[in-house]
């Protein structure tokens, strides 16, 4: 075990337990996948926007939630401006429909804007919100990708809590690694999940992933076990390689999987939207 993932990361006393509904929204409709991480700034708002048009390219019908309603950057990354956000529709100054949006890749997309800062806190409110656009809108897709925001505050459990799988995003970098032990052991006990799976982003080398998510497993297989007893159990999905194209598309506020599609960093993403849908989606082809 390396030191980076030792104790304290498995202090119980550091984990706050805030009444989650865990799974509240599952359901018939579209598959809800959470993408989410411990530490910020590691890739979810890239991995969700790419990933989403590699799965609509592959005939899925997509809708990407800004989740990360305090901090929401979806639409920068995009390059939209929309004039209907989610708080419009959470005040009821709008319908959801007006707020649901087509990207440049395809699918469709729910902004928070930046004016959802006071969304930031969890309130009865804000709960029901989301869990009605949530029943709304997964009747018309195959999958909804929630861009969360990073960590394990209650605004972020409960987004995830509504999520069937969760896609855990992850550098190599040791704080990003410990960060994710974190969530992962929350999202253990707390929402007694069995699994999460993980995407390990900005690489090194090819293999890193696998070898960090084995590595992972170890320390929650001797620290961490789930209400049956067994210990959370990590599924790797794939890697992202770090990527200059990936900043470049980033800066140009254009999605990677258009702007160069053969790059390494989108053939991963082309990688896992396959992976994902052989394992979660049913194939449209
Ligand atoms: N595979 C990659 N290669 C190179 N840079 C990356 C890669 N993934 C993400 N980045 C950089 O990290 C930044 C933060 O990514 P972002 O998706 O906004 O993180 P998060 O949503 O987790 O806060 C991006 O703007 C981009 O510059
Ligand atoms: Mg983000």
């Amino acid at each position: 075990m390396s030191d980076a993932l030792s104790p304290p990361f498995n202090n119980p006393a550091a984990t706050p337990v805030p009444p989650v509904p865990p799974f509240a929204a599952a359901g018939p409709g579209a598959r809800i996948i959470a993408v989410t991480s411990g530490k910020g700034g590691v890739g979810k708002t890239f991995v969700s926007a790419n990933l989403a048009a590699a799965l609509t390219r592959r005939g899925q019908r997509v809708l990407v939630l800004d989740a990360d309603l305090g901090l929401a950057n979806l639409d920068v990354v995009l390059n939209l401006h929309p004039k209907v956000t989610l708080h419009d529709v959470f005040t009821g100054k709008s319908p959801l429909q007006d707020a649901i949006i087509q990207a440049p890749g395809g699918f469709s997309v729910l902004l928070a804007g930046s004016g959802m800062v006071e969304y930031s806190r969890l309130t009865p409110e804000v709960r029901n919100q989301f869990l009605n656009v949530i029943q709304e809108i997964t009747p018309n897709y195959d999958v909804v990708l929630l861009d969360t925001g990073a960590g394990i505050s209650d605004v972020v459990l409960f987004s995830v809590s509504l999520a069937s799988e969760v896609l855990i995003v992850a550098t190599p970098e040791p704080t990003s690694l410990t960060d994710a032990y974190a969530a992962i052991k929350v999202l253990a006990m707390q929402q007694k999940r069995q699994h999460v799976r993980m995407v390990i982003n900005q690489a090194a080398r090819p293999g890193d992933g696998r070898a960090i998510t084995s590595q992972l497993q170890q320390v929650l297989d001797r620290f961490v076990s789930t209400e049956s007893g067994r210990s959370m159990r990590l599924i790797h999905m794939g890697d992202i390689p770090a990527d200059p194209a990936v900043r470049d598309a980033v800066m140009r506020r254009q999605l990677l999987l258009l702007q160069t599609p053969g790059c390494a960093a989108s053939l991963a993403i082309a990688q896992l939207a396959n992976k994902i849908e052989s394992t979660l989606l049913v194939p449209t082809a």
